[in-house]
């Protein structure tokens, strides 16, 4: 067990009492760097008494901004997940309220008019975050790309389908030899292609780090920055996102599409008429 497992586990099944008993210290609700804060323990603890998750299994990934770990559903959250073909164990992606950079969360939020109107506080700017990546895995599921389907948003806490096998996460492109080919490259930028099109959304992150392999397809992840199509920065977080794409494959040495073509093909009907889908 990692070090960042023993101590999740331990927070979460400390003491229930814990924060009942303890007088409250304003620093207990700041943000801080840890993957979980007070709040995010309460919530947690939550979600558990609801009977949405049983308990927390192990850890997928630990990186900057999140922490990535295994559930096992509660008997509520089969319910609600039975509908939707889910099964346990499922993922739960914890942001680290104290390591989000604001500045960059901001330029991905304004522009969006699903979030037109919002608080300037910091926990309220961070739900909104969760939020968009709920909303935006939500959107891309429905369009049927494929993304994990999201489960539930609670403040800096989402819940989603885990995209693996036996319980085990699949792997990331950037780690994963065999699928840098053609035929992989083909269906990533498909998968682009659908999201613009049929989704009305830019990823604006995609890169090997976002993609994961599945057994017969790649699948798209982390989606908390993408953006509606009428964002007034879409189409340049587009270019971005095939210019990753297609130079990571070319660095691998396979031949790959003209960018300039590649980007009039996604964007080809889109336009103005479009800024209010
Ligand atoms: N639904 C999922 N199924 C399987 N693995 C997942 C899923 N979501 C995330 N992961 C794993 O967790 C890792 C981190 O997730 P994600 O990319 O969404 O977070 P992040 O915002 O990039 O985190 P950080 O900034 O902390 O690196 C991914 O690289 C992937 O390996
Ligand atoms: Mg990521």
């Amino acid at each position: 067990m990692k070090p960042d497992d023993k101590k999740i586990m331990d927070i979460i099944y400390r003491n229930e009492d814990h924060w009942r008993k303890k007088k409250k210290r304003s620093e207990d609700y700041q943000t801080t760097d840890a993957v979980i804060d007070l709040n995010t323990t309460k919530e947690l603890k939550r979600l558990q008494d609801r009977g949405f998750i049983s308990s927390i299994t192990g850890t997928i990934a630990s990186g900057k901004e999140s922490g990535v770990f295994l559930a096992e559903l509660g008997s509520e959250g089969e319910q609600h997940c039975k509908a939707f073909s889910i099964e346990s164990p499922i993922v739960v992606k914890i942001f680290r309220t104290g390591t989000l950079n604001f500045k960059q969360m901001i330029r991905y939020i304004n522009g969006d008019r699903r979030f037109h109107k919002y608080s300037k506080k910091t926990r309220r700017i961070i739900n909104l975050w969760v939020e968009k990546e709920y909303k935006n895995l939500h959107r891309s599921s429905l369009a049927e790309i494929n993304v994990p389907k999201p489960i539930l948003v609670k403040k800096n806490i989402l819940l989603m389908e885990l995209l693996g096998k036996k319980g085990k996460p699949y792997p990331l492109l950037r780690y994963t030899p065999s699928a840098f080919t053609k035929s992989t490259l083909d269906r990533i930028l498909n998968q682009t292609r659908l999201l613009f099109q049929q989704a009305n959304l830019v990823h604006a992150d995609l890169s090997p780090f976002n993609i994961l392999i599945g057994e017969e397809k790649p699948y798209l992840i982390d989606m908390s920055q993408s953006v509606l199509t009428s964002h007034p920065r879409a189409l340049e977080f587009l270019k971005r996102d095939l210019t990753n794409i297609l130079s990571f494959f070319s660095k691998k040495g396979l031949e790959v599409p003209d960018k300039k073509e590649l980007f009039d093909e996604v964007t080809k009907d889109f336009s103005d008429k479009n800024l209010f889908l």
